[in-house]
């Protein structure tokens, strides 16, 4: 399962980075306002500290300037993966950016339909939005089983599953048994992914237990 993180936050996907557990860093235009900074500096930025796939989404809703905002953001650097969103000119600008070989995410899927679409439109990645189904009272986790089970059915289909909108550790744990190929979470989710009570209990135990022997390993 590959890890991504959901932020443009450059000092936080450093700090991240150096755990070597980071894979991808997904970006909004929500993300990219929040960060105050202009997207193709920050974009280059980060695709020049992970190596992953960075998604990178474009602003326009017509498929002519969608393309080219996609190829712009393509051209950045080879590792940068274009958003679409999942509307009928998005999924125009997906198959066309794939099959030009450029990676692309398509985001804000809420249905298996809309996977399936995806899927035949060549994107590398779809990005089912778990947390903001939950909110609304409906199941988002049920929605990755749907489409993980789906896209098992047809080996030709070469699109991941990233489970996104993940607001807690529990959406990892569940997106991780469903088999979605990638989960991309806030960093204080992954933070919080290491933490036990009983971790933090059993090694200061362990400190105590060992400074009575006063010994040393080097
Ligand atoms: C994914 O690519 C999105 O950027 C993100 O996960 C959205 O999450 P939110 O619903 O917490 O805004």
């Amino acid at each position: 399962m590959k890890f991504f993180i959901d932020t443009a936050d450059v000092q936080e996907i450093r700090d991240l980075a150096s755990t070597g557990l980071v894979d991808g860093v997904t970006t909004n235009p929500t993300l990219i306002a929040k960060s105050g900074r202009k997207i193709l500096d920050v974009i280059a930025e980060i695709c020049d500290m992970i190596p992953g796939p960075i998604s990178a989404e474009v602003a326009a809703t017509d498929f002519e300037t969608m393309l080219a905002e996609g190829r712009k953001l393509a051209a950045l650097r080879s590792n940068v993966a274009v958003k679409v969103p999942l509307t009928p000119g998005g999924l125009k600008v997906c198959k066309a950016l794939s099959d030009d070989g450029v990676k692309v995410n398509v985001t804000l899927c809420f249905s298996a339909n809309q996977a399936i679409l995806a899927a035949k439109a060549g994107a590398s990645f779809i990005s089912p939005f778990v947390g903001r189904l939950d909110d609304i009272g409906q199941d988002g986790m049920e929605l990755i089983g749907d489409i993980v089970a789906i896209y098992n059915e047809y080996p030709a289909f070469k699109t991941e599953v990233l489970a996104a909108s993940i607001r807690h550790p529990i959406h990892v744990t569940d997106a991780a048994r469903l088999g979605a190929h990638v989960v991309t979470m806030p960093p204080a989710v992954l933070r919080q992914m290491y933490q036990h009570p009983l971790t933090d209990k059993g090694l200061a135990a362990f400190m105590a237990d060992w400074a009575k022997t006063g010994q040393s390993i080097l």
